[in-house]
């Protein structure tokens, strides 16, 4: 019979995204609504094992809902790998009593959770906060509906000098291993070509369609690409039809960072504050090793050892939408 949850400690891990603030908002304040004492983890499991750990009230987490990046700090962290790491960060937990754990963040955070509550009589919950959408279990990350508008936002700004030039832009995207964002925000920009690393990039096919739509005098052209598309990114893919369309006008745009920051839009805030709420009321009833996801709306719990090794399936269905809409 698991112990029952008195304190409960939050971190944020992996890369930031917007609408981590507005989740360490609701856990901290569900935790205090249900008489629970709350500390925050500074710098993900990096401040767990280097003992860097603070006491959080209702102040602590005011004026944050609409801010990007992440109070608490976020970190990769190597050393939590090691089973010596984890058990200096267990110590550090033990000392303070804290005998309950929300992990906002990837993939790769909750890899780390899943063997730490293995090991250790701490539960752990996860909360999928990432820009990618990488994670099954969950119809939506924290971060990823902020990330795609800020993308939106600046493809729609190159459209315009595009149009006015008459130019073909590469633009890329984040997603290293996932192209949610390029799939959604060139579908959302009625980009021509999007290029993601779940489909093999058929080079050829790209270059015909580019050429048949100069004949056609179709002279706006956006291709949008993952940066983990398996043809190496926007500036390989540029480098190729440089080389094969000698004469075309066209320039090369990263996204980059900006994709990462900025205040959360509606839908994050919310995603943020029902997970983080939801965590908090899965510790107190005993689960431990879950995800907290929202699937058609509803809130959804899957073991972490699932989150961990599943990831979203991209459909055939979008990928005729995006060639269908684009000719
Ligand atoms: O996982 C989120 C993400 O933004 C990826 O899309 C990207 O490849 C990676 O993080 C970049 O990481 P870093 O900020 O460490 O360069």
């Amino acid at each position: 019979m698991q112990k029952k949850v008195t304190k409960i400690g939050v971190l944020t891990s992996g890369g930031d995204a917007p609408g981590m603030n507005a989740c360490i908002r609701a856990v901290v304040r569900t935790g205090l609504y249900h008489d629970l004492e709350v500390f925050g983890i500074i710098r993900g499991y990096s401040g767990m094992i280097e003992d860097d750990i603070i006491p959080m009230n209702s102040r602590s987490v005011a004026n944050i809902i609409q801010r990007g990046g992440t109070i608490l700090k976020t970190a990769r962290c190597p050393e939590f790998m090691t089973p010596e790491g984890r058990k200096k960060a267990y110590n550090n937990l033990k000392k303070r009593g804290i005998n309950g754990l929300i992990i906002i963040g990837g993939d790769g955070s909750f890899r780390g959770a899943q063997i730490f509550s293995h090991e250790y009589d701490i539960p752990c919950i996860g909360i999928p906060g990432t820009i990618d959408k990488d994670i099954a279990g969950t119809d939506f990350t924290i971060g990823f509906d902020t990330a795609v508008n800020t993308a939106i936002d600046a493809i729609d700004k190159i459209r315009d000098t595009a149009d006015a030039h008459d130019r073909l832009f590469i633009i890329e995207v984040m997603g290293r291993d996932a192209g949610y964002i390029a799939l959604h925000s060139g579908i959302s920009t009625g980009a021509e070509h999007i290029l993601i690393p779940e489909r093999k990039t058929d080079m050829e096919s790209l270059l015909r369609s580019l050429h048949e739509k100069e004949k056609r005098q179709k002279l706006v052209n956006l291709v949008v690409v993952a940066e983990g598309d398996d043809f190496g990114g926007g500036n390989e893919v540029a480098k190729t039809i440089k080389e094969r369309m000698p004469n075309v006008d066209m320039r090369v745009v990263i996204l980059g960072h900006i994709q990462r920051g900025g205040s959360p839009t509606c839908l994050d805030r919310l995603l943020a504050s029902r997970m983080g709420y939801s965590a908090v009321e899965c510790l107190i009833e005993g689960r431990n090793n879950v995800m907290v996801g929202i699937m058609n709306n509803k809130m959804h719990y899957t073991p972490l050892d699932n989150a961990v090794k599943a990831k979203q399936k991209i459909s055939d269905e979008w990928m005729k939408i995006v060639k269908i809409l684009a000719s």
